[in-house]
């Protein structure tokens, strides 16, 4: 079985509507002054919004190497170890024995165009390695060791979350391998304190990558909208009404937040909406404060979500494998 074919699908993280169309393209970057064509990079587009994404995940160095314009190879190899590409795509140069996130001083030194390239490949090495993992997984995150528990717990359009050994009360986020995602995840540590101080419960952040690619939040109690949706019976049951009262009030009041502080706009997608069953009384969490700036809530109308939206919504999910 192909590693890939887990991931075959992926909905487009900013309008969070179609499914990603991949096409591959060749590819420049400038390497210690000289451009270096990279013959296969995936290009992601939404033919819903117009996102594109490039995406470094099928790079490997073999293929920059032997690009047929270089006649003098060894001068290439020269100028790639001179600009820090030593070990890079190829995983096994590296030291450490795991897998995991390499050094973000290294990271730091890359020019800019193959900062991305690198860490889409770095976050797809990971997933591509915790796919195949079978119940737990070493990763090695910042000097420190987690023991990944699989399978995932979660999955959204910009991020797979797992469970690991170490702590019972926090999660490790693995940003998906493009640009866009790890900003997302970026934003999302950074705007969590101002949700926190307009009484909205989130996740606090405990540590994160200054480029996006993972994030290690408290672990929240409860279950996602997404997943407990289908289970809650009737809708004419208490269960039922407890709950679809309980997120209208919480979206009622995220919404009414958005309205004052536009740059806080969130998806309130059921993935991202955590609810606490607690007899009677239901309270709603907001678990990813990723910011969705392409939301438009200006029609929104919460009976249509609830009956409508929500369960198109899983659907999709369900289709790509997040849940
Ligand atoms: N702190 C947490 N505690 C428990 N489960 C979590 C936590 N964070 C995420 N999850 C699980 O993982 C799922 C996806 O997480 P999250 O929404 O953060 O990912 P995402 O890719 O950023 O989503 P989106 O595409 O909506 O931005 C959640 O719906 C939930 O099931
Ligand atoms: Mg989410
Ligand atoms: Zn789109």
């Amino acid at each position: 079985m192909s590693k890939e074919t887990t991931r075959l699908y992926e909905i487009c993280p900013r309008c969070e509507e179609a499914i990603l169309k991949r096409v591959e393209v060749p590819y420049e970057v400038m390497v210690a002054g000289s451009p270096v064509r990279i013959p296969k990079v995936q290009v992601e587009e939404c033919r819903a919004c117009g996102f594109r994404s490039l995406s470094g995940k099928e790079v490997r160095l073999f293929e920059v190497l032997f690009a047929p314009q270089y006649a003098h190879v060894t001068d290439l190899v020269q100028a790639l170890k001179s600009a820090g590409f030593f070990g890079m795509f190829m995983r096994e140069h590296r030291s450490e024995s795991c897998l995991g996130f390499g050094s973000r001083e290294y990271v730091a030194g890359l020019a800019d165009d193959l900062r991305d390239l690198y860490l889409d490949n770095e976050s797809s090495h990971v997933i591509e390695g915790l796919d195949e993992g079978i119940e737990t997984v070493p990763l090695e995150v910042a000097e420190r060791r987690y023991t990944v528990k699989l399978p995932k717990i979660g999955e959204g359009e910009n991020g797979i979350v797992y469970d690991y050994a170490e702590s019972d009360r926090a999660v490790l986020k693995v940003a998906k391998p493009r640009a866009y995602s790890r900003e997302h995840i970026r934003q999302e540590c950074e705007i969590t304190d101002f949700f926190a101080s307009h009484g909205v419960p989130v996740p606090g952040i405990e540590a994160y990558d200054p480029y996006g690619s993972y994030v290690v939040k408290q672990r929240l109690a409860g279950e996602s909208l997404a997943k407990l949706y289908t289970s809650l019976g009737p809708p004419e049951s208490p269960r039922h009404r407890a709950a679809k009262e309980a997120v209208r009030s919480f979206v009622d009041s995220l919404l009414e937040l958005f309205v004052r502080h536009p740059e806080a706009k969130t998806s309130v997608s059921p993935n991202n909406i955590f609810v606490i069953e607690d007899g009677e009384r239901c309270e709603c969490l907001l678990v990813d404060t990723g910011p969705a700036p392409f939301h438009d809530y200006s029609g929104f109308d919460f009976e249509d979500y609830w009956t409508v939206v929500i369960p198109k919504k899983i659907e999709q999910y369900r289709s790509v494998g997040y849940i």
